[in-house]
Order: C-alpha cells, then sequence, then structure tokens
C-alpha cells in the first residue's frame, strides 16, 4: 500500500472496495486499476457507452484501439477468433508467460466491440500480474478495457495519485495498489498473423530472447528491425495505431542530450532540470538541479522511476528538462536490449522540443 495516497477516491485495495469498484464497473463506471506495468483507466469492454467513457475522459482518438483484460488466459477464447494452427500454438505458447507485462494482439471474434479494436480485425488481450487487477478480473468476469489512466499524450501513471492528477472528475474510485513494479506499459506483441512471425509492436520490459525460448522461433521487432509501423506493407501484421511519435510528454518543454554532456547550451535565465539516466546526481554547470534514474545503472530501476520521475519534473519549478538520451549502443553491455529499446523510445516520445507545447 501507499501511505502517500490521500484523496477520497483512493480506496485501499481491501476486498470490500474490490466488491465495490467492480459493482462500479458494472455499473458503466470508470475505475482506476492498478497494474504491474502502469495504472490502467478500466470500464467493462462488452458495453459501448462505458468505453466511450475511456475515450472521452482521455481525449483519446477513436482510432487507438484498447486492450482487453481477463482474468485467466481461457477468457481470451470468446474474444478472439483463432484459424489457423500455427496462432492456437503461438497462443498457447504466449499464454505461459501471463499473468505478466505481455500484450497480444490476435485475430477477433464477432463479439469484440468495434470500438475497442477502432474498426480494425484483431484485438489485444493481457492477463495483467497485479493481484488487485486479478482479484478484480476474476470476481467480475468480463472483459475490461483499460489504457493507460493519463490523459492523451500525457506520461503514464505508475501510483494512485497519478490517475487522480488528470483524471480525477472521471473516475469512481481508483484502487490502491501502490507503486506499479516495472513502471513502464507492457510489451505487445501481435500474433495475429500466422504467415509472419511474432512481432513486437510496442517494445517493454519482455526480451526478445525470452520471448523466442517461448515460442521456439525467431521474434521481429518494430523498432530494432527498423519496421515500418505508420505504413505496413500489405501482408504485414497489424501496426499499432498507438505509437504516435509524440506522447508521454511532459508539459514543460524536455530535450534528450548525449550522457557525456555535462553542461547546459539553454538559456542562462532558465531554470533548467537535468535528468541522468545513471550515476550520481552530482550538479553540473547550467543546472538548478540534477536528478539520477540510477546510481548503479539498472534499465529496471531506470524504466521503474521514469514515469514518476517525468511526472514530478513537470510540476512547474523547472522552465526546462534536459534529459540523457539512451544510446543503444552504449548500453549494450547492460542486458536486455529490449527493455533499453523500450526505455529510449519512451524518451524520445517524451521529448517534445521541435512540437507546439501541449495542452498548456
Ligand atoms: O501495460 C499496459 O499495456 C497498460 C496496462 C493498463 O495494461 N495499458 C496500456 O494501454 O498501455 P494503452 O491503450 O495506453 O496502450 C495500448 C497500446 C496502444 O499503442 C494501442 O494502439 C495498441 O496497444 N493496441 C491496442 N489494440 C491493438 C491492436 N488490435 N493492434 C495493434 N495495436 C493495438
Ligand atoms: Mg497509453
Amino acid at each position: 500500500m501507499n501511505p502517500n495516497a490521500s484523496h477520497p477516491k483512493i480506496l485501499p485495495a481491501t476486498p470490500e472496495s474490490i466488491r465495490l469498484a467492480s459493482q462500479a464497473l458494472r455499473d458503466g463506471k470508470l475505475i482506476g486499476l492498478p497494474t504491474e506495468t502502469v495504472y490502467g483507466l478500466a470500464a467493462r469492454g462488452d458495453q459501448p457507452e462505458s468505453v466511450a467513457k475511456i475515450f472521452a475522459a482521455k481525449q483519446r482518438p477513436s482510432t487507438n484501439p484498447l486492450i482487453l483484460h481477463v482474468g485467466d488466459p481461457d477468457a481470451v477464447h470468446s474474444l478472439v477468433a483463432m484459424d489457423s494452427d500455427i496462432t492456437r500454438r503461438r497462443f498457447e505458447a504466449a499464454s505461459s508467460l501471463w499473468p505478466g507485462p505481455l500484450t497480444l494482439v490476435l485475430p477477433r471474434s464477432t463479439s469484440v466491440l468495434d470500438c475497442v479494436t477502432a474498426g480494425g480485425n484483431t484485438v489485444a488481450v493481457r492477463v495483467p500480474a497485479h493481484l488487485v487487477a486479478l482479484q478484480l478480473l476474476r470476481e467480475i468476469s468480463l472483459p475490461i478495457a483499460a489504457p493507460s489512466a493519463n490523459v492523451s499524450n500525457y506520461i503514464s501513471p505508475t501510483r494512485p495519485e497519478h490517475v487522480i492528477d488528470g483524471l480525477a472528475d472521471s473516475v469512481e474510485w481508483v484502487l490502491d495498489g501502490g507503486i506499479c513494479d516495472v513502471g513502464l506499459e507492457s510489451t505487445v506483441l501481435s500474433i495475429a498473423d500466422p504467415s509472419n512471425p511474432p512481432t513486437i509492436l510496442r517494445e517493454g520490459v519482455l526480451s526478445a530472447t525470452k520471448l523466442e525460448s517461448v515460442f521456439g522461433e525467431i521474434v521481429l521487432s518494430a523498432a530494432i528491425n527498423n519496421m515500418e509501423l505508420t505504413k505496413p506493407p500489405s501482408d504485414a501484421p497489424a501496426a499499432s495505431p498507438g505509437l504516435h511519435r509524440r506522447h508521454y510528454s511532459p508539459r514543460t518543454p524536455l530535450r534528450l542530450v548525449r550522457e557525456s554532456d555535462h553542461a547546459s547550451s539553454a538559456n542562462s535565465d532558465l531554470r533548467v532540470l537535468r535528468i541522468r539516466l545513471r550515476g550520481p546526481a552530482s550538479s553540473l554547470p547550467g543546472y538548478v538541479d540534477v536528478w539520477s534514474l540510477s546510481a548503479d545503472g539498472d534499465p529496471l530501476e531506470i524504466a521503474n522511476r521514469l514515469y514518476e520521475t517525468l511526472r514530478r519534473a513537470d510540476s512547474g519549478q523547472f522552465d526546462q528538462i534536459e534529459i540523457d538520451q539512451m544510446n543503444v549502443e552504449d548500453w549494450s553491455e547492460s542486458g536486455n536490449a529490449n527493455l533499453i529499446a523500450a526505455i529510449s523510445d519512451r524518451l524520445h516520445r517524451a521529448s517534445n522540443q521541435d512540437d507546439a507545447p501541449l495542452g498548456r
């Protein structure tokens, strides 16, 4: 539990509040739901009116499909259409990683709502590995649509207060599941096309090596293999429509700088914060403050603290944020290349220096 969570809509995750949240979902309301990756903005996924509330609250374009969350891999079968042996075999293999930070994209069944899939012929499904989410999903026994519980293009939430910060008026309750273990959204993996290898559409904490050992076959990564998601060839797996370039951005201008840059080149009148990926948070010329995400340079710790840190940096005390780029080559010794790619991708999307300021 999180001792800092104090808002009347944040409920300690007792069996009674899980029942309350479950009833609110049944009644078509929105709930802030903890998962191991980030908090979700949950609604029942089988009712167009409830799903519409998600899009309205997040100001999310209706072209961006949602993930359906269930409490058990078996509950996926009614949501998908697996008419190929290859897809069935891949599903069985991949679901051994559930509950976990993995979202599978599969051909949809006719029972899935168009507003969930944004009219596409695939659906994204996930069994999250958070006790509170699992208890709620198993109690309610309905597919629950849940995007990250942030207003579109803002930073994803890793604590219950973050959900309240952006969406207090939209949610009935937020279940307090503490600080998210992973802190970065799930790996989105498409196994929708049996004639192509399983393909990572959005990088997360899972490594391709792990996925390949589970599937016993090669796994492609849209980011690492330089696949063009916005203009796929006609036989490519479904693109992930949510992967717009600008995303996860703070309102404060944020610029990526090289890890080796030790002085700010910003105008000296500005209050500039430097966020380092690794090492000590020692002061540097031109910065009013220096923070470090991980003294030891542990990518899991960097992922875990990234969104929380960006939100803190965006609280109005700085005119500009400069954050280290995560150059994949400089981090090749640090293990999981997919996690490095995931963090690097989120950093690029958070950087808004070249764009018009968002939502000021
Ligand atoms: O960790 C997570 O995945 C969190 C937690 C709450 O489960 N959810 C999350 O949802 O990040 P959202 O909506 O913020 O991101 C889902 C991503 C988007 O990029 C969306 O475009 C993509 O998954 N997606 C959803 N359905 C898809 C589909 N049928 N085909 C391809 N991509 C899909
Ligand atoms: Mg999101």
